[in-house]
């Protein structure tokens, strides 16, 4: 009895080490490379904003997208935000009543080409999930229509392309997720973009309800707290990041940022003079 209960609490203490080795690691092991500020933020969103960009988002009425849309319109950024969703959205704020909104059919994409007409920035905020949409729905959402989204944009003028994707993403992968997420990140990056960004999250603090991934959520608050970028991410965090690193000035066609830089990018202040 006695040497189970010792064998039972070294396989615990056991894991437990392990667990925290691992989060360690992923706490500590990315050393992101961020673009040189040689001006402060707040310059470069001033420079930013004095050339009077276009932007469109997709997948704004998301979790991330919300938050997303919602830095875009406040830091006015741009001098036109276009939103291309499945659904007209309803704002009651006077800060979102220039925002204009394509609602598409995303079987028919071709019929929206206009849509994707004359952006210089786009946000790719959309997706789903095998649970959601089924596995064909989930290939179709997150690879066919994000890829023929960002080939529009692209014969529209988009020179510069924001995707959301996944950490762990891996062509060879038996998750259908992470590998949808990799095949879709290699060929859009083939897209010959001016620069391409590739927001790589893990896990973002959901206002939906997905059961599993609420039970997982709370039990990573207590390491949320040890260990703050190791796993989970603030969906305003993500949107910051977007944003802040949009008004960055870069000469990397293909930038993948993962967890850490997200999380060091999303909490940069404006006043604070550099990096
Ligand atoms: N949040 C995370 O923790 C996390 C982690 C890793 C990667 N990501 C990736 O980041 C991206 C955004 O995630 P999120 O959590 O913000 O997603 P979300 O909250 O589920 O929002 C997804 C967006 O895609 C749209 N959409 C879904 N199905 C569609 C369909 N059949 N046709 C047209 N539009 C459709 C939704 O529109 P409706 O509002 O009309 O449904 C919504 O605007 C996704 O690619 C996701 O895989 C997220």
């Amino acid at each position: 009895m006695v040497t189970g209960t010792l064998a039972l609490g070294l396989v615990v203490s056991g894991l437990v080490l392990f667990l925290a080795v691992l989060l360690n690691h992923l706490e500590n092991s990315e050393i992101p490379e961020l673009p040189r500020m040689d001006q402060d933020l707040k310059t470069l969103h001033e420079n930013f904003k004095a050339k009077s960009k276009s932007c469109f988002i997709l997948g704004a009425s998301g979790e991330t997208g919300k938050e997303l849309l919602k830095e875009v319109v406040n830091s006015n950024l741009f001098n036109k935000v276009t939103l291309i969703g499945r659904r007209q959205l309803s704002f009651e704020e006077e800060a979102y009543k220039n925002v204009v909104q394509h609602v598409v059919d995303f079987e028919k994409l071709d019929d929206y080409r206009s849509a994707f007409e004359g952006h210089d920035v786009g946000f790719c905020c959309l997706g789903t999930t095998r649970a959601k949409a089924g596995e064909e729905g989930f290939i179709r959402v997150d690879h066919d229509y994000v890829m023929k989204s960002a080939q529009l944009a692209k014969a529209g003028g988009c020179s510069h392309f924001n995707l959301e994707t996944s950490r762990g993403a891996d062509k060879n992968s038996s998750f259908l997720y992470l590998k949808v997420k990799k095949i879709l990140q290699m060929l859009i990056s083939k897209e010959k973009w001016m620069r391409l960004e590739i927001f790589r999250i893990l896990m973002c603090d959901r206002k939906e309800s997905r059961p599993a991934e609420w039970l997982t959520r709370k039990f990573l608050v207590p390491v949320a707290y040890m260990f703050p970028s190791a796993i989970t991410v603030p969906t305003s965090v993500v949107a910051k990041a977007m944003i802040n690193h949009v008004v960055m000035p870069s000469d990397k066609k293909v930038e993948l940022l993962e967890n850490k830089a997200i999380h060091m990018l999303g909490k940069l202040e404006q006043n604070v003079p550099q990096l």
